[in-house]
């Protein structure tokens, strides 16, 4: 297959490209801002005629959640517009579309994990633009949504290494323990991805991916401190009112991934495993 993958130089993208090294089989082509900015209709729809792809992982996206909230018009393009552009490109090249989602789509008001036909009601603008992005994805019948959730890996910035990073600066840490959800290795990501993308029974529809284990921000700075043994900085737990951002959070906001590894045979390893083999790969 020759599959186009969005936002080439990202968590996703890069853990992707690890992975397509192990796939020979498959002709991939990725893109991010430099050579397609997916927000130019035109330039996507000339970027699809060039390649010809039997199939795309959308994992661009403007991923700044608090940035979000003042430059709404440019999220709205990345995450919204331009995935429509991106669905019609698919559309009119018959191509199989596996669009990246979000958790932030939902509230947070839950107290199960979240299936994915759970009513959708984001609480931030991020979240608005990833739910208006899906609805143009799912307007294609060959497209299939992926909501995930905190993600991390060795590359790009994120919680891990910022966590990694403050323990070594800093004496004390503060970290909020009452937004609950699970997190999200990138290279797990990928493989779930290219699972779908590849599976010989590809069906549109939306389903849910993140590692196992519901845990909240605090415990898993705590977990992050204990693997890399950085003993010197105390971390404490706050409540989210102690650590005011832009953006509001959903409070609970952890997903049911029972579909995808039903329909797609796709497994699911628990966060402290796949934590301990990101960080073992950060050389920590
Ligand atoms: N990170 C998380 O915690 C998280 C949680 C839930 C869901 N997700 C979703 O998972 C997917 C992958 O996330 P990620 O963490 O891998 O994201 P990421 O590291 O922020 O990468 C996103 C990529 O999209 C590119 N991009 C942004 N605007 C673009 C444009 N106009 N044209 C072309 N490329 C553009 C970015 O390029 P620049 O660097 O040049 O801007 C970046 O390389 C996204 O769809 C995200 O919404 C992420």
């Amino acid at each position: 297959m020759k599959i186009i993958v969005t936002g080439g130089h990202g968590q996703l993208g890069s853990e992707t490209k690890d992975l397509a090294k192990q796939h020979p089989e498959h002709d991939f082509v990725f893109t991010d801002r430099d050579d397609l900015d997916i927000t130019d209709s035109d330039a996507v729809k000339d970027f699809f005629a060039k390649h010809q792809p039997h199939a795309v992982i959308h994992g661009a996206a403007y991923t700044a959640v608090d940035k979000a909230e003042l430059e709404k018009e440019v999220a709205y393009a990345v995450n919204a517009t331009a995935t429509e552009y991106i669905t019609q490109a698919c559309k009119a090249h018959n191509a199989r579309l596996v669009m990246i989602s979000t958790d932030y789509v939902f509230d947070g008001n839950g107290t199960e994990p979240y299936l994915p036909n759970h009513t959708t009601n984001p609480v931030n603008y991020y979240g608005y633009t990833k739910l208006h992005g899906e609805q143009a994805a799912l307007s294609y019948a060959n497209a299939v949504v992926i909501r995930t959730s905190w993600v991390y890996s060795v590359y790009g910035a994120n919680f891990v290494k910022t966590m990694l990073r403050l323990m070594k600066e800093k004496p004390q840490l503060n970290v909020v323990n009452d937004q609950v959800g699970c997190p999200t290795y990138a290279k797990d990501l990928a493989l779930a991805a290219f699972t779908v993308i590849t599976h010989p029974n590809f069906v549109g529809g939306v389903h849910h991916f993140s590692n196992s284990g519901i845990i909240n921000w605090f415990q898993f700075a705590q977990q992050i401190q204990a693997n890399a043994n950085l003993t010197n900085c105390v971390v404490g737990g706050i409540p989210s009112t102690q650590y005011p951002t832009p953006a509001k959070r959903p409070s609970y906001s952890a997903m049911n991934t029972e579909s995808i590894q039903q329909t797609y045979q796709v497994a699911v390893r628990s966060w402290q495993d796949a934590l301990q083999e990101c960080m073992q790969a950060l050389a920590v």
